[in-house]
């Protein structure tokens, strides 16, 4: 059994989707955490290590913590780690679009990526997992699936927002879904799974 830690369902879905149906994924209210995980760090790096180290001192059990932030050229990798809480404590991601296009407007670049690093804990490992979708920010806000920054982010070499994807679409290419391959090729190589 691993645990997802995280209390995005958007997440645990996209997770699921990707993984084999028989897969022993368990998300934070299956082992009983219900408490909010401390992400206190300054870098996704740290950030994600330091959730999958509560889970997992905690709880006992094998788990993974994603941690992912928006990190604009422009903007000098803004709002990056502080992504969920760019326009404030309220973690609104309708705020948080409007700050992103206010500060960027009249700049011409418009470079961006997503960024994910997963930290893996099991009791004879601790392993990180970088995925990354380069891509570009418009200045409207176009689809309605996803979350977060998607209506305002095109992968590079598309021309629809991820908000305008499928999920099956954004899996594809997506920072998460990239980092998580690189999870699940370790987990099967070293035969966790
Ligand atoms: P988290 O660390 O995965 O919770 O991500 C931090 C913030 O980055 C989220 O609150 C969203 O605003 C944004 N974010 C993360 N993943 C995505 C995504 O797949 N699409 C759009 N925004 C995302």
């Amino acid at each position: 059994m691993v645990c997802f830690a995280t209390n995005n369902q958007h997440k645990i879905e996209e997770v699921r989707a990707l993984l084999s149906p028989d897969f022993p994924l368990v998300g934070l209210d299956e082992i009983g955490c219900y408490e909010d995980l401390p992400e206190t760090q300054a870098t996704l790096e740290g950030n994600s290590l330091q959730k999958a180290e509560f889970v997992f001192n905690n709880f006992k059990v094998s788990c993974f913590a994603d941690d992912t932030g928006l990190e604009v050229t422009s903007l000098n990798g803004d709002p990056g780690v502080y992504s969920a809480r760019y326009a404030g404590p309220q973690r609104n991601s309708t705020e948080n679009i409007n700050l992103l296009l206010k500060n960027l407007k009249g700049i011409a670049n418009r470079e961006a990526r997503f960024r994910t690093v997963i930290t893996l804990i099991t009791p004879t490992v601790t392993k990180q997992f970088e995925g990354i979708v380069e891509g570009y920010i418009i200045d409207e806000l176009r689809g309605s699936s996803g979350f977060g920054y998607d209506p305002v982010f095109i992968p590079k070499g598309f021309d629809k927002t991820l908000a305008e994807m499928t999920l099956a679409e954004k899996n594809l290419i997506s920072h998460r879904a990239l980092a998580l391959q690189k999870l699940v090729g370790y987990l099967k190589a070293s035969k966790i799974i």
